[in-house]
């Protein structure tokens, strides 16, 4: 497995991958890889000659105040994972690499409608971080494919979005929620979890699963659903930012058959984000 923290090594080692006529996959990420992560690898690995995961805590989708100085780097474990995986080149840049501007920001990436609601209206700037460093390292890996967990849905949307209205050729996979045996969804930020709270925090998925299950079965009220979801979450300890019924494609109103659930709320010191789609 190669190992390459420069943009131009990385280039060159790609030189010959591509003269090869090797379909190169990009998994981007921001490391502490759990079985999520890896599950993106190995879906990848089923379409793609070459994988390339990358590995950096950007700090441009932190928004003040958030956890970026404490997120969890846990490097020499991440690179065992991949290895085992047969993971074929991992990129590990430092901040200066991706942004040798430092903080004078000169060019970035927005994606207008999409990244002001729901998790963007919580995290302003966040999806910008998101939009600019993933369309940088497309420009730097210039991956064939690149595939993104439905876990982050918004996220996901807002990727298809640039990559759609920026004309970039790049075919972009959507790969499923990986959760843990009592339904919470996997993710790095569940280590902020106390014992008691983590007891709790499958309520998440719990709440969201019933709401999809009533709406299967004919409730069309939509509101009055989300109004008891939000209520049987702050009673079960959680504070919801927001658990909205919305049309799968926009995360506009609901008008048609496209629904997906999407939620985020904190649970002590831990922001959980979950969705699913009816
Ligand atoms: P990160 O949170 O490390 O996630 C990397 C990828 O793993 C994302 O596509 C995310 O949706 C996916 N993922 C996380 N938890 C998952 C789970 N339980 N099941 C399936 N997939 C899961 O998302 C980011 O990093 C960053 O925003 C990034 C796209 C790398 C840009 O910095």
């Amino acid at each position: 497995m190669e190992q390459i923290r420069s943009i131009r090594s990385l280039r060159e080692q790609l030189v010959s991958v591509r003269r090869s006529g090797k379909k190169i996959a990009l998994v981007p990420t921001m490391g502490n890889l759990h079985e999520g992560h890896l599950s993106l690898v190995k879906q990848v690995q089923k379409c793609a000659d070459y994988v390339v995961v990358s590995i950096f805590v950007n700090p441009t989708q932190f928004v003040e105040g958030e956890d970026f100085g404490n997120y969890p780097r846990t490097l020499e474990s991440d690179l065992i994972k991949l290895e085992n995986l047969n993971v074929d080149l991992v990129f590990m840049p430092d901040g200066n690499e991706i942004y040798p501007e430092g903080n004078n920001v000169i060019a970035e990436v927005t994606v207008s409608e999409l990244e002001s609601i729901y998790c963007g209206e919580f995290r302003p700037g966040h999806f910008k971080g998101v939009a600019t460093v993933v369309t940088k390292l497309f420009n730097i890996v210039q991956p064939d494919l690149a595939i993104f967990g439905k876990k982050d849905y918004q996220q996901l949307l807002v990727i298809r979005s640039l990559v759609e209205n920026l004309n970039l050729p790049i075919e972009i996979m959507g790969s499923a929620t990986m959760r843990e045996e009592d339904g919470l969804a996997m993710s790095s930020r569940n280590q902020y979890l106390t014992e008691s709270e983590r007891q709790q925090a499958p309520i998440l998925y719990k709440c969201i699963s019933e709401m999809a299950s009533a709406i299967k079965n004919g409730e069309s009220d939509y509101e009055k659903l989300e109004k008891a979801a939000v209520s049987s979450l702050k009673k079960a300890g959680f504070k919801p930012e927001y658990l909205s019924i919305c049309d799968s494609e926009t995360l506009k109103v609901a008008k048609n058959q496209k629904i997906v659930i999407i939620a985020a709320a904190w649970l002590g010191k831990a922001r959980l984000i979950d969705n699913i789609v009816v």
